[in-house]
């Protein structure tokens, strides 16, 4: 089950299909899917197919998936996750994705901040990891600032827009 967060200007809700409208949003803007895996979205039923998927990882245990709004019932302005959780080991990766309106005041940061404490206290994962395209600087400055440091180059992991892409791994330990 993915438990409700909150911060001081922020509520994390578990993502749920209501929010897929939101995710059309971000998931559709050629700028906020620069560095993602791939090209921003035009068909809604896709996005829907996506969002099924992910609340399948949350069913199965693999994953929590949050909705980010400034109040309790607002819109999502972003979503954050962990994913690939794995309980024995005691790792998972982190995610997130924010509509671009909202870029640029601290809301990353401040929901990322309350999944690392979530992750790291409340269900002990030790290291949380994240991937990133090599250039997103954005990312990397966001995980810096979250305590992640860089452990390496995937060269040519990704294959978008007929072009091969390099991408950072960046971790964390407890
Ligand atoms: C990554 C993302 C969530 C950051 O959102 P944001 O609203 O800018 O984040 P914040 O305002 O919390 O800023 C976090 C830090 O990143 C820095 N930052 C933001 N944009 C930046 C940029 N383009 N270049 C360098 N640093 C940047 C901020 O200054 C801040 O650092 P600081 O605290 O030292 O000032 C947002 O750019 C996004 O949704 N990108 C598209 C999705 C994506 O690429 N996700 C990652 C896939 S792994």
């Amino acid at each position: 089950m993915t438990p409700f967060l909150t911060t001081p200007r922020l509520t994390l809700r578990p993502l749920a299909l209501r929010d897929t409208g939101a995710m059309f949003t971000m998931l559709s803007d050629d700028e906020t899917m620069r560095f993602w895996d791939w090209p921003a979205f035009r068909d809604r039923e896709v996005v829907n197919d996506v969002v099924a998927a992910q609340l399948r990882d949350v069913d199965a245990g693999t994953a929590m998936y949050w909705a980010v709004a400034l109040t309790l019932d607002g819109p999502a302005i972003g979503s954050c996750d962990l994913s690939d959780i794995d309980r024995h080991h005691k790792r998972a990766e982190v995610g997130f994705l924010f509509s671009r309106a909202y870029w640029g005041n601290g809301y990353a940061r401040e929901a990322m901040q309350a999944i690392v404490d979530f992750a790291t206290e409340d269900l002990r994962i030790a290291r949380l990891w994240a991937r990133f395209h090599t250039g997103n600087a954005a990312s990397q400055r966001l995980l810096e600032r979250l305590g992640f440091s860089r452990e390496g180059t995937l060269r040519g992991h990704i294959l978008r827009d007929s072009a091969r892409r390099d991408c950072e791994i960046y971790a964390r330990m407890r």
